[in-house]
């Protein structure tokens, strides 16, 4: 069978890119330790007062090392009574953060503007995502993920000192 000269450079160029990609699987899983992500701990949205989410707030565990436990709802993040809701949250200049974040009823989201914290609330599940917070401002934590008719009000704030 006759292979035309430029069908052959196709060929080769597909499969020098399949190979290319394969191998980029393979060292992101055995050098890099990459992972899909998984979901920390599963919790029953019903029975939230029987986990770590019964008292959400933000707890010093540690010299700028905080643990913030935060519930989502339509439509308000709870980060407990101190900080208000729509919540504010302040942390120290150069604070590393340990976000614990689950949701008692529909899929939300929770993003913090400026940092790369970008979660996905399955009900259900508890999602958790570590951030620094280096550059002194405030910024907005999102619901990203469209929730209902109060999505737009879903909100809270994140001051940074
Ligand atoms: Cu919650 Cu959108």
């Amino acid at each position: 069978m006759e292979i035309n000269k430029f069908e052959r450079y196709w060929l080769i160029a597909v499969g020098l890119t399949l190979g290319a990609f394969i191998a980029a699987t393979i060292v992101a899983v055995t050098v890099f330790g990459i992972r899909l992500p998984s979901p920390v701990e599963r919790v029953n949205p019903q029975r939230l007062d029987q986990t770590i989410f019964a008292s959400p707030g933000v707890r010093k565990i540690a010299d700028n090392r905080y643990e913030a436990v935060i519930v989502a709802k339509s439509w308000a993040f709870n980060a407990g009574p101190e900080a208000g809701s729509p919540p504010v949250l302040r942390f120290p200049r150069r604070s590393q953060v340990t976000f614990y974040v689950t949701s008692q009823d529909v899929m939300h989201g929770f993003q913090i503007e400026g940092h790369t914290i970008n979660l996905e609330l399955v009900p259900g599940q508890v999602a958790r995502a570590t951030v620094n917070f280096n550059r002194p401002g405030e910024y907005n934590i999102i619901c990203n993920h469209y929730c209902g008719a109060g999505h737009h009000v879903m909100y809270g704030t994140i001051i940074v000192e």
